[in-house]
């Protein structure tokens, strides 16, 4: 009998006997279902096809007793299977939040994954190399392309290509819609079509999706109960630390218009002064005194940033942003609370579960009073 045969049958047996094993090897038992949401039918000649609609997995543990489900949108060249297993084969977010009696729904962000890219109507995609993975994600360490890429010990195996884990992880990728505004525009229908349809909930993003998560709070803020925004791509009005440093999210932290008091009618009218500068990186914040953020200011706003991972040089900045602008945000820098080592896919690697459970979880569990 192979090595698996036989652990599979001791753990079968065991789980016989214990119940907790379940959760531990197995993952928590659940329902899942799916659907699509935010089609819209489009003529192609005298016949119709639907484009912009995501997908959404449901995913339902035995006994739900989080009154909030969580919703959870991936980053860039992701799709939802980031927050199931990893790609080590350990049990993932998703499951941590259902052993915690939460309901989750995973998306795949519009045109990617198993959300339909149409021809003709959706606009050039491009994909991750494994240069860029290795890089800027799982083995930053063996490139430093930023002082504290150093730092990372926590991915599972080595890394880069030829490690099944990395490799396993790689071929997970997929292209992704190039223009953000794009992107913007249609999670803001789609995203809104689906909290219509199962909010309020917890909205949890990572890096690309971050901009999402403002976009979406501005467009449905009673739906959105709280936002946890793990690395969400910043910092305001340029890109920082990867060459070419080109303007972005032109209106401040969104590419496309969101709420802000006094209002804007263009991104010219948000006045911005520069808080510090460095060859990597510039920080800006608006000129005094800054509008507000008026339909996120009663939203509560976690920003989780990683030891090692890029975003550690310029999430502050970020974050300063965000309050300037009114919103409640508390941010914990992973390396001040104890938990060293971490890149920016922190929730797949190696003490991903502590990060969610001593952070994530301990955070909405304070500040969502249910
Ligand atoms: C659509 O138009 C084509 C060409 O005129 C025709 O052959 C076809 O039957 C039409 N299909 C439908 C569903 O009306
Ligand atoms: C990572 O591990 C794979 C598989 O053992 C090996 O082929 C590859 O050379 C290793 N890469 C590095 C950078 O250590």
């Amino acid at each position: 009998m192979t090595s698996f045969g036989r652990s599979f049958i001791l753990v079968v047996v065991l789980c016989g006997l214990l119940v907790l094993c379940n959760a531990a090897t197995l993952g928590t038992l659940h329902r899942r279902s799916y659907f699509y949401v935010g089609e819209r039918f489009t003529a192609q000649g005298n016949l119709s096809i639907a484009a912009g609609q995501i997908y959404v997995e449901h995913l339902t543990p035995q006994k739900v007793t989080q009154p909030l489900p969580l919703l959870i949108i991936h980053g860039h060249g992701m799709t939802g299977t980031n927050f199931l297993n990893t790609p080590d084969g350990r049990p993932g977010w998703a499951d941590y939040f259902l052993s915690k009696g939460y309901e989750v729904y995973l998306v795949d962000q519009p045109s990617r994954g198993r959300s339909p890219w149409q021809k003709n109507i959706d606009g050039v995609q491009s994909a991750f190399d494994t240069f860029t993975i290795e890089s800027h994600f799982t083995a930053t360490q063996l490139h430093n392309l930023w002082p504290q890429a150093s730092l990372h010990t926590q991915w599972p195996g080595n890394g880069s290509l030829g490690d099944p884990v990395f490799d396993n992880f790689f071929a997970s990728t997929v292209p992704s819609l190039d223009d953000e505004t794009e992107t913007a525009t249609k999670i803001r229908v789609a995203g809104s079509a689906l909290l219509d349809k199962i909010g309020p909930v917890i909205l949890l993003t990572h890096s690309q999706s971050g901009p999402h998560g403002w976009v979406l709070g501005d467009a449905r803020p009673s739906e959105v109960k709280a936002i946890v925004a793990l690395e969400p791509s910043g910092p305001p009005f340029m890109n920082a630390v990867f060459p070419p440093l080109t303007a972005a999210r032109k209106f401040g932290l969104t590419d496309i218009p969101v709420e802000y008091s006094p209002p804007v009618t263009s991104p010219d009218d948000i006045a911005r002064v520069t808080v510090s500068s460095s060859p990597s990186f510039t920080c800006f914040e608006q000129a005094s005194p800054p509008r507000k953020l008026v339909n996120l200011a009663n939203i509560p706003i976690l920003v989780v940033t990683s030891e090692s991972s890029y975003h550690s040089i310029y999430d502050d900045c970020t974050v300063q942003y965000l309050t300037q602008a009114g919103v409640r945000v508390d941010h914990i820098s992973l390396g001040d609370v104890g938990i060293h080592g971490n890149g920016h896919m922190m929730f797949m690697e190696k003490n991903g579960l502590q990060i969610v459970d001593e952070v994530v979880q301990k955070w909405i569990s304070k500040t969502i009073h249910q």
